[in-house]
């Protein structure tokens, strides 16, 4: 696991955007695994700005989101579909319809992202990390080779996302479709950027911690090709 300590968020988001473009650049039609949340909204903004001023193109690029609430419209503006079209989608030359983000609540429709899943494969996987230790929605105790399903978030999950819905807990989706562990250990690479205080638990757990579902980044010891961009405050619990 390689580990880069940023300054702050917007050295991150330009470092993880290094990692991207060395990627996106790399072949045409590169397949990229994207995440939502506020982690990757300034990487993402790099990448529009390289699009607008260096041509950078994504026509071929195929994407494949890691995860989706489940019981909130598509076009609804929490959706993680939305946030993809607002941070990303609508300000590069991506094609539509080589963009995928998982939906659904049933066994039926986590198979069918998979099985879109199986016929590519993932040269990226961009990932976040929440502070109990989550990737994608896989909260602490999901089996290390889950495939897409349906989540019941946790408590800490919850109260984390509620920023985006009024600061109401309520408001909040109780489940989510995500990629398993198992599907996002298969990416060829694995980029992630984590900011702040609240996340240097997670992150010492991640990178100094025991492998165990109990945090399940932890996995990412065990994947061949891992870069962690972090700021110094999220790295401010690791002891060397
Ligand atoms: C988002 C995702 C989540 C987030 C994580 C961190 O697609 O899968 O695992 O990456 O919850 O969220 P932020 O970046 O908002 O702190």
């Amino acid at each position: 696991m390689k580990l880069i300590v940023c300054k702050d968020y917007d050295e991150m988001s330009a470092k993880a955007f290094e990692v991207m473009k060395e990627v996106v650049t790399s072949k045409p039609d590169v397949v990229l695994g994207l995440a939502t949340g506020s982690s990757p909204v300034g990487l993402y903004q790099c990448m529009v700005k390289d699009h607008e001023d260096n041509g950078t193109s994504y026509k071929n690029v195929r994407t494949y989101n890691l995860d989706e609430y489940v019981g909130i419209d598509r076009n609804d503006p929490q959706s993680y579909y939305t946030f993809m079209k607002e941070n990303l989608f609508d300000h590069v030359d991506i094609d539509p319809a080589n963009t995928h983000v998982p939906y659904g609540n049933c066994k039926e429709d986590c198979e069918a992202y998979e099985k879109e899943l199986d016929k590519v494969s993932i040269d990226l996987q961009l990932l976040g990390i929440g502070r109990n230790g989550h990737i994608g929605f896989n909260e602490p105790g999901t089996p290390f080779e889950e495939l897409t399903h349906i989540v019941d978030l946790t408590p800490s999950t919850i109260e984390a996302n509620a920023r985006f819905f009024d600061n109401d807990m309520n408001k909040v989706p109780k489940q989510a479709i995500s990629m398993g562990i198992g599907t996002i250990m298969k990416s060829k690479k694995i980029l992630m950027v984590v900011s702040g205080t609240d996340k240097a638990e997670a992150v010492k757990g991640m990178v100094e911690g025991p492998v165990t579902t109990d945090m399940p980044a932890s996995v990412l010891q065990n994947h061949p090709d891992v870069t962690v961009v972090v700021d110094e405050a999220a790295a401010s619990l690791l002891s060397k």
